[in-house]
C-alpha cells in the first residue's frame, strides 16, 4: 500500500448567495427539478453512465454552454484496449505501469485494462463505427491479426492496441452515445446549464451527509434552479484551461474538481497535469492537438534544421512517454530559441496520410500547410488532468451517493503520467463500475431531499466583467509561466502568491455580483489552480510529468499527494 503524502488545507466557505427563503408554491416547481440519478457532464464518462443505468432510473444529463464544450468530441487518436491476440492484458497493465512512473495503483490499472473488450463491444453496439482492418496495418512490419478493427499505436504503447474511428475517434463516440440518449425515454438531457455547487446534509444541518444534488445556473434564462437527485455524479472532464495553451475546449475548467472540493470531498495528484507534445502551432490557431497515432504511423519530430532529436531522449524516440517527448521538445525550444519544433510525415504516401488522417489533414490544409508534403509546426500544450476527485473502483466519492468518473476523478490508474488513449478507457469503465453500484443501491436509498432555493436577491449585475476576463488571462498565464513543464521551488512560490491574491479578489466578486457562467469557472479555475499548484509544492522530487530543477531525482518513496480540505468528514 502506498503512503500518502497528505497535506490539510483550507476551503472556500459556503456560497455567499445561498440563503433559504420562503417562495410561493408555483415558483418553487418552476424552480426544483427532481431525478434519481443527476449526471453532470455530457462526455464520453456521463453519456455512458446514463446509458448504462437508464433502464432503472430516471437520469438527468447536465452540459454547459453547446455540446462540443467537453473533451470527449474532440478525441482523435483513439481507445486503448486488448483486441489483438499477439497482445495481451499483462503487456497494456505493464505498459500503464511504466507510463505511470511508478505511481499507478497496479490494481486499478489491472481491473480497467480487463474490461477495455467489454468497451469496446459495447460500445460498437452503440453504433460506434471503428476504422476496420486494411492492409496497410501492417506496414512497420507489426500486424493486427485477431481482429478485424484497424489498431493503431501511440506513445508508451509496446503493441497496436488503440482502436479508433480515423482521427476523429471521440467524434464518433459522443455522435453514437447521444443519438442513443435522445432516444432513451428515461434521459433528459438539459444543456446550456452549468452546476454551481452541490449540496449535501451537512451543509443543510442535517444528520447524514449524503449528497442530495446541485444549484444550477440556467444560461438562457439566467436563474438558478436547485436539481434534487437521489445519487449525483460529476463527469464534468479536466482542468487544463488552467494553462494558457491548451489543447481543451473552453469548458475545461475543472468544475467538477473545485466543486468536490467546496463540498469536502478529498483530492490526489493535481500536480500532473499532462502536456501533450503535438499541438499545431500556429498564429490562427494554438489549440488543435496534432494525434500522437501520427507519430505512431512513423512521423518523426525534427528541429528547424532538420534535426531528429527524439533519439537522443528515448530508445523509443517519438514513442517514448508524453512526459518525455513533451519535456525533450521544451528543453530543445529552450535550447536553440525556436518557437516550435516540427512534425514530419511526409515521408508516408499521399493516399495512406489522407486515409489515416483525414481530419487533421483538413484542418491544416486550411492554414495552408499540406501534410502530404510540408512539415506540420508544434509546441507542447496542456491536455490532460491526471489527477482529480478521489473515487474507489464504483466510482464512489467521499461524500455518499456522490460519485466522480472520466477525466474529473482520480481513480488511481494513470500514476504520474497517463499512458495515450487509456482515458477513454477509463471513462467507460469507470462510468460502467458506477452504475452498477448506483443499481444495486437503488432500492436502499431514500427518495429525494428538497433543499432552499438560491436568493440573490443580496447581489447585483455584474458592471465588470472585463475583470473576470483579466482574471482568467492572468491565471492561465503564469500557470504556463511558473506551474509548466519545468518547475522550481521559486516559481512555484511566485504562483502560490499570486493565486491567494486572486482569490480574494474572485471571492469578493463572487459575494457581490450574480452568478454568470464566466464567473463560475473562473471561481472553478482558481480553486483548480491553488489545488495544482499546492500538490506541485509538496512534492519534492521529480516525477513523471512533475519535473523539478530543485528536485531533479525520484524518492524512493513512492506516495500520492492528497489533498484534504478543512471540512472534509471520514466517509461512514
Ligand atoms: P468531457 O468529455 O470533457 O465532458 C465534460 C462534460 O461536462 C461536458 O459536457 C461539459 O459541458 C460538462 N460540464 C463541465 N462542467 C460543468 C458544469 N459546471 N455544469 C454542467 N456541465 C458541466 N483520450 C483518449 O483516451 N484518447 C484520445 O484519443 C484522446 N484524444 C484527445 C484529444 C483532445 C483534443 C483532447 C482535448 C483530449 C483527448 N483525450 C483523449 C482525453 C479525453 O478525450 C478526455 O479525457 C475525455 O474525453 C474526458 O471525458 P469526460 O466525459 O470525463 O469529460
Ligand atoms: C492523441 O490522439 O494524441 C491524444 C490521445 C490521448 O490523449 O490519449
Amino acid at each position: 500500500m502506498k503512503v500518502l503524502m497528505i497535506v490539510a488545507y483550507k476551503v472556500e466557505c459556503f456560497p455567499t448567495q445561498f440563503l433559504a427563503l420562503p417562495m410561493p408554491p408555483a415558483l418553487v416547481s418552476k424552480l426544483t427539478h427532481n431525478t434519481d440519478v443527476l449526471i453532470i457532464g455530457g462526455g464520453a464518462a456521463g453519456l455512458s453512465l446514463a446509458l448504462r443505468i437508464a433502464d432503472k432510473a430516471k437520469v438527468t444529463i447536465l452540459s454547459k454552454s453547446s455540446l462540443k464544450q467537453g473533451s470527449t468530441y474532440w478525441a482523435q487518436g483513439g481507445i486503448a484496449a486488448v483486441m489483438d491476440a499477439q497482445d495481451s492484458l499483462q503487456a497494456h497493465v505493464a505498459d500503464t505501469l511504466i507510463a505511470g512512473a511508478g505511481l499507478c495503483h497496479a490494481d486499478v490499472v489491472e481491473y480497467t485494462v480487463a474490461r477495455g473488450r467489454e468497451c469496446i463491444d459495447w460500445l460498437v453496439a452503440q453504433g460506434v463505427a471503428f476504422s476496420r482492418q486494411s492492409h496497410d496495418a501492417t506496414q512497420d512490419g507489426t500486424e493486427a491479426t485477431s481482429t478485424s478493427f484497424h489498431l493503431t499505436k501511440e506513445g508508451g504503447h509496446s503493441h497496436r492496441r488503440v482502436i479508433h474511428a480515423d482521427d476523429a475517434t471521440g467524434k464518433a463516440v459522443f455522435e453514437s452515445l447521444v443519438s442513443q440518449v435522445m432516444q432513451h425515454p428515461n434521459i433528459e438531457f438539459v444543456t446550456n446549464n452549468v452546476a454551481i455547487d452541490l449540496v449535501s446534509g451537512k451543509k443543510l444541518g442535517l444528520p447524514h451527509n449524503r449528497c442530495l444534488g446541485a444549484y444550477v445556473l440556467d444560461e438562457d434564462s439566467g436563474t438558478v434552479t436547485t436539481f434534487n437527485a437521489r445519487f449525483t455524479v460529476l463527469a464534468t472532464g479536466g482542468a487544463s484551461k488552467a494553462y494558457l495553451y491548451t489543447s481543451n475546449p473552453d469548458g475545461a475548467s475543472g468544475d467538477g474538481i473545485a466543486m468536490a472540493w467546496r463540498a469536502g470531498c478529498r483530492i490526489a495528484n493535481m500536480e500532473f497535469n499532462q502536456f501533450h507534445p503535438t499541438c499545431l502551432h500556429h498564429p490562427q490557431d494554438r489549440n488543435f492537438l496534432i494525434t500522437e497515432a501520427l507519430r505512431g504511423e512513423g512521423a518523426r519530430l525534427l528541429l528547424p534544421n532538420g534535426y531528429r532529436f527524439m533519439p537522443d531522449y528515448h530508445p523509443s524516440a517519438e514513442l517514448a512517454p508524453r512526459d518525455i517527448v513533451a519535456r525533450a521538445i521544451d528543453a530543445q525550444m529552450k535550447k536553440t530559441g525556436c518557437d516550435c519544433v516540427y512534425l514530419d510525415i511526409s515521408h508516408k504516401p499521399r493516399e495512406f496520410i489522407l486515409k489515416h488522417f483525414p481530419t487533421i489533414h483538413a484542418r491544416c490544409l486550411t492554414l495552408g500547410i499540406d501534410i502530404c508534403t510540408q512539415q506540420i509546426p508544434v509546441v507542447p500544450a496542456a491536455h490532460y488532468s491526471c489527477g482529480g476527485v478521489m473515487v474507489d473502483r464504483n466510482g464512489q466519492t467521499d461524500l455518499e451517493n456522490l460519485y466522480a468518473i472520466g477525466e474529473t476523478s482520480f481513480t488511481g490508474l494513470h500514476g504520474a503520467n497517463r499512458m495515450a488513449s487509456n482515458s477513454l478507457l477509463e471513462c467507460f469503465v469507470f462510468a460502467f463500475s458506477a452504475a452498477e453500484h448506483i443499481e444495486k443501491k437503488l432500492h436502499a436509498t431514500a427518495g429525494n431531499v428538497q433543499f432552499p432555493h438560491w436568493d440573490d436577491s443580496q447581489v447585483t449585475n455584474s458592471d465588470e466583467d472585463i475583470v473576470i476576463a483579466h482574471n482568467w488571462d492572468e491565471i492561465r498565464r503564469f500557470m504556463w509561466d511558473y506551474v509548466g513543464i519545468v518547475r522550481t521551488n521559486k516559481r512555484l512560490q511566485r504562483a502560490k502568491h499570486r493565486i491567494e491574491l486572486l482569490q480574494l479578489e474572485i471571492h469578493e466578486y463572487y459575494s457581490n455580483y450574480k452568478v454568470t457562467t464566466g464567473l463560475l469557472e473562473l471561481r472553478n479555475l482558481a480553486v483548480v489552480a491553488e489545488l495544482i499548484i499546492a500538490s506541485a509544492i509538496a512534492r519534492k522530487e521529480s516525477r513523471g510529468l512533475h519535473y523539478s530543477l530543485d528536485y531533479p531525482d525520484s524518492l524512493d518513496t513512492i506516495a500520492d499527494t492528497v489533498l484534504i480540505p478543512a471540512n472534509f468528514i471520514e466517509p461512514a
